[in-house]
């Protein structure tokens, strides 16, 4: 790659959510080298960049899955970069005419990255564009109505399409099998966590001691963008009520002040748990029903709160619904109803991706 290039002015557009910033892009780290975790994704990822330098070739359409915030759109960036190709940046729920993404795919370059997020959001008969164009590098229209209807088959560029979706059990199987790269990122432990608790603190110029991170890391519930946020919470208490610099009780009061407790629950996954045990004696309860409840939207439990409750062994998915464990009463002080224990198909397992339909 071209010493002076300049990657930022490469990613020509974006669509990212508020929660994005100058901060948090100048925390997302810019090689595979720099990148902490995710280490099988690394390794498969250096290989296959690797490879097609080798070949002068575009890389394979690659689908990445897994919980949010762990990375997916810090992946693409960086497989751009690598490959010293312009990225697009787009989402599933940003594109709502077969214009739109026509639009964007015709103005590709060859090489080029387009990043879809929540591909899984991105309507059927939109997503159909996708198949002769991932396959073919080709749009496949039909222009007109009636007698003077024709068909128009137009070239693309040769580019690379990475999908991102907390979702992969709902994307069609059509789309799914033209990704020849799928990765699963998982969440991270506390220790690569904290790790990137002080790489941050570092860029952002925050003196942090080794237990303060560990700290952070241990409530971040596996995901680095949680824990760059707790971190820069934690920083600014520690600047109001200290001296600004991060150690173990600043970590600890300020993460208290927010309401996140030991193992990183906040106000929401408590909310669930509880809402579960009050009003549902503990469960089954179809989510449809809880998030009503609760007055939350049913993908923001089921994306942000349940992976981690799930990981954690406080919340059991069964075939007729969610269920409290054992563990999640004792965390919230509850104490557990024996009769709870009765035997019951797929408690203390996940149920499968055929039974769920999703993940
Ligand atoms: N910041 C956010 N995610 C990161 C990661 N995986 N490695 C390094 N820094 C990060």
């Amino acid at each position: 790659m071209d010493e002076e290039f300049d990657f930022e002015n490469r990613i020509m557009s974006s669509t990212f959510t508020e929660e994005d910033s100058d901060t948090d892009n100048a925390l997302r780290p810019k090689t595979l080298d720099e990148y902490i975790g995710q280490e099988k994704a690394k390794e498969n990822l250096k290989i296959i960049i690797g490879a097609a330098k080798l070949r002068g070739d575009t890389l394979d359409h690659m689908l990445f899955y897994g919980p949010p915030g762990l990375g997916k759109t810090t992946l693409s960036m960086i497989i751009a970069r690598e490959r010293g190709v312009n990225l697009r940046i787009t989402a599933g729920p940003a594109i709502d005419k077969k214009g739109d993404l026509a639009a964007i795919l015709t103005n590709l370059s060859e090489g080029d990255v387009l990043f879809i997020d929540e591909i899984h959001r991105l309507p059927r008969t939109i997503e159909e564009i996708l198949y002769p164009a991932m396959e073919d590098f080709a749009l496949d229209f039909v222009v007109g109505t009636g007698p003077g209807a024709h068909s128009i088959h137009l070239p693309l560029s040769k580019f690379t399409l990475i999908g991102a979706t907390t979702r992969a059990g709902q994307l069609s199987t059509p789309l799914r099998d033209r990704f020849g790269v799928q990765m699963r990122l998982e969440l991270y432990t506390p220790y690569e966590l904290s790790t990137i608790v002080k790489r941050s603190a570092a860029i952002l110029d925050v003196p942090i001691d080794q237990e303060a991170a560990l700290e952070i890391a241990s409530r971040s519930r596996g995901t680095p963008r949680i824990a760059n946020r707790l971190l820069k919470r934690v920083r600014d208490y520690a600047q109001v009520m200290g001296d600004g610099r991060v150690n173990l009780r600043m970590a600890q009061e300020g993460l208290a002040m927010m309401e996140i407790d030991e193992l990183g629950l906040d106000n929401t996954d408590r909310k669930m748990l509880e809402t579960i045990i009050r009003y549902y004696g503990g469960g089954p309860v179809g989510l449809e029903a809880l998030a009503a409840t609760i007055g939350e939207e049913a993908v923001t439990l089921e994306d942000v709160c349940e992976p981690y409750l799930l990981q954690i062994g406080f919340l059991a998915r069964t075939l007729r619904g969610r269920m409290v464990t054992r563990q999640g009463y004792e965390h919230l002080g509850i104490p557990y109803p024996e009769r709870l224990t009765r035997p019951d198909p797929g408690v203390d397992g996940q149920v499968s991706m055929a039974e769920t339909g999703d993940e």
